[in-house]
């Protein structure tokens, strides 16, 4: 039951598109431009660059606020908490990107992923961080960065949830893998563009133009 809650106060957290208003208030529909992803990767390609760490921020941010939320609601609960956190985000994510009133089309949910992830562990955060950065720069296609720290979102929970890192209890650990795998494939099938033209060499690179879904 408290995982359901937690699923709908971060659908309703993730409702809020940040790209969608700040472009809305630039007078344009990030969708219709760039990759028509409402996220931070487009509003940086189709707005600049302040326009996406705004938009970046404020997704980050309305993950990590009702994670926050959650952590003091549900501190009776210390072995489940982590369940929570990320039923919380995931919550957050299917806010993201199916907001029921754009008609379902919003974005892909990797800001908000970072959010999950600093919201469990810091050094999970930073892992990704440099891994995200290096693979930006080296080859300039945020959507591999993207699907690479998505996968070690993955990897991570399962190897340190095993080793007991998250205080769950046994009964909670299956559903914490569970709540993981989904999000990382939610990655995975929001990229299933960007991943047909990185194998086709015609994926969209930071700071040259555009190719639509
Ligand atoms: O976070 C989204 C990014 O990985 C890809 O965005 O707009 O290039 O499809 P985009």
């Amino acid at each position: 039951m408290e995982q359901i809650i937690c699923l709908v106060m971060g659908y309703v957290f993730g409702l809020f598109q940040t790209g969608f208003i700040y472009g809305k208030s630039k007078g344009i529909d990030i969708r219709q431009h760039g990759s028509g992803n409402s996220g931070s990767t487009n509003a940086l390609r189709v707005m600049g660059v302040k326009a996406g760490l705004i938009v970046f921020m404020g997704d980050f941010l309305k993950t990590v606020i009702p994670c926050f939320l959650v952590r003091i609601l549900f501190r009776s609960q210390p072995g489940y908490i982590y369940v929570l956190i990320l039923c919380t985000g995931f919550g957050v994510i299917l806010g993201h990107n199916f907001p029921f009133y754009l008609k379902f089309k919003g974005g892909k949910g990797i800001a908000a992923t970072a959010g999950i992830m600093f919201s469990l562990d810091w050094r999970l955060t930073a892992v990704c961080l440099l891994v995200f950065v290096l693979i930006v720069a080296v080859t300039r296609y945020v959507s591999l960065g993207s699907l690479v720290v998505s996968a070690i979102f993955l990897c991570w929970n399962i190897y340190f949830g095993h080793l007991g890192a998250y205080g769950l209890v046994p009964e909670a650990r299956p559903q914490f893998y569970a709540v993981s795998a989904v999000i990382a494939a939610m990655a995975f099938w929001r990229h299933r563009a960007n991943i047909v033209r990185l194998a086709q060499g015609r994926e969209n690179k930071v700071g040259a133009k555009k190719k639509t879904e």
